[in-house]
């Protein structure tokens, strides 16, 4: 998608300096900085300090930092340990360790003479895929817009949780992409772009990049979806997922189940939107996920332009104020209307997901 008119991948792998180039996220939406990550650890603390963020581009993020652990030193006990480090990097998006295992099945019993020319080629495929999954998503999306639009004959109005946009995964977004593949044919759209605290995702990512795109949004505080719903100024949610259990829950950022809970008792279509690499098929129990756990810094803390236009860091609450930060929270199934996969739309349920992906 575009930034300033340019397109844009987040993630790729430039020949020319041999590194892994991001777009650093933590400087959205004030500065564009594109940056180099050369070696397995520098791809690590991108991911722990959400340089780069959002499930899909963790992913694909780790399935690059392998590849730079093999360009780095191709000895296989330094490739499994680069591994073991990566997934720890963050707890709760499932691409993580999908990506990983994907890619450490791919190197098995490569010889190393091959192993860096595997593992680039993975690392790229991951992405590709993952960038036509989200097109997909977005096709299959489209239809859900398409049919309010076609009842209502006016701007439909969709309200998004945090980022799931094109910068969250590798190009289009999940959430976002029904919202581009609509605006791109001329259906009248509008987003709610709830802030999403503590980070700002919303605000800084979501709202920014539709705004590049110009599709029309506006921001709201995170506790102002539930009196739009009942004004009747929400047509539909589309929200994005870090792990969708087989069982049709939906972990996603914090805050995301309010939304859901205010759309069921509005009676608003409440949809998820996820490629299969979302998908945990092992974990039965939601409350089996690792939820992440983040420092409070992030709530007690906020960050933004001051009056000469520097970044700049501000305390806003008491100073001897305990605060907790939980990023993410889950949505049980009985309260999706339905995921937008990248083979079609289902019901949030095990015997739905299982007849789409078996
Ligand atoms: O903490 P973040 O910014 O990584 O959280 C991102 C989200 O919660 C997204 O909604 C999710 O990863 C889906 S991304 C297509």
């Amino acid at each position: 998608m575009k930034i300033e008119g340019k397109e844009y991948r987040t993630i790729w792998f430039d020949d020319n300096s041999q590194t892994v180039k991001i777009i650093d996220q933590t400087k959205l939406p004030h500065q564009f900085i594109i940056k180099d990550l050369k070696t397995v650890k520098e791809a690590i603390n991108a991911i722990k300090i959400m340089e780069v963020r959002g499930a899909p581009l963790i992913g694909g993020t780790a399935a690059y930092g392998i590849a730079l652990a093999v360009k780095e030193n191709n000895d296989p006990n330094f490739i499994k340990k680069s591994s073991e480090d990566l997934i720890q990097s963050r707890p709760t998006a499932i691409n993580l360790k999908w990506a990983i295992e994907r890619m450490m099945k791919k190197l098995s019993g490569i010889n190393s003479k091959d192993i860096l020319k595997v593992a680039l080629k993975e690392a790229n495929d991951i992405c590709d895929e993952d960038e036509k999954f989200c097109e997909n998503i977005g096709l299959n999306g489209l239809k859900i817009i398409e049919d309010i639009y076609n009842k209502k004959k006016d701007t439909v109005n969709i309200l998004t949780h945090c980022n799931a946009g094109w910068l969250a995964t590798i190009n289009w977004g999940t959430a976002t992409s029904p919202i581009y593949h609509a605006h791109k044919k001329g259906i009248p759209v509008h987003v709610w772009v709830d802030e999403t605290r503590p980070r700002n995702q919303g605000a800084n990512l979501t709202s920014y990049e539709l705004n590049e795109e110009e599709v029309l949004n506006t921001i709201i505080a995170d506790n102002t979806g539930g009196i739009l719903m009942q004004r009747g100024d929400v047509d539909v949610c589309i929200v994005g997922t870090d792990r969708t259990l087989s069982t049709g829950d939906v972990c996603n950022k914090i805050g995301t189940y309010l939304k859901a809970l205010a759309a069921h008792d509005n009676k608003v279509p409440f949809y998820v939107a996820l490629p299969s690499s979302t998908i945990d098929w092992d974990i039965k129990d939601f409350k089996d996920i690792p939820i992440e756990k983040r420092n409070p810094e992030e709530l007690s803390h906020l960050e933004g332009l001051d009056e000469n236009n520097d970044i700049k860091k501000v305390l806003i609450y008491p100073k001897k104020s305990k605060a907790l930060n939980l990023a993410f929270d889950v949505t049980p199934a009985k309260y999706i209307t339905g995921l937008i996969t990248e083979k079609g739309i289902c019901e949030a349920s095990s015997d739905a997901l299982k007849k789409m992906f078996s």
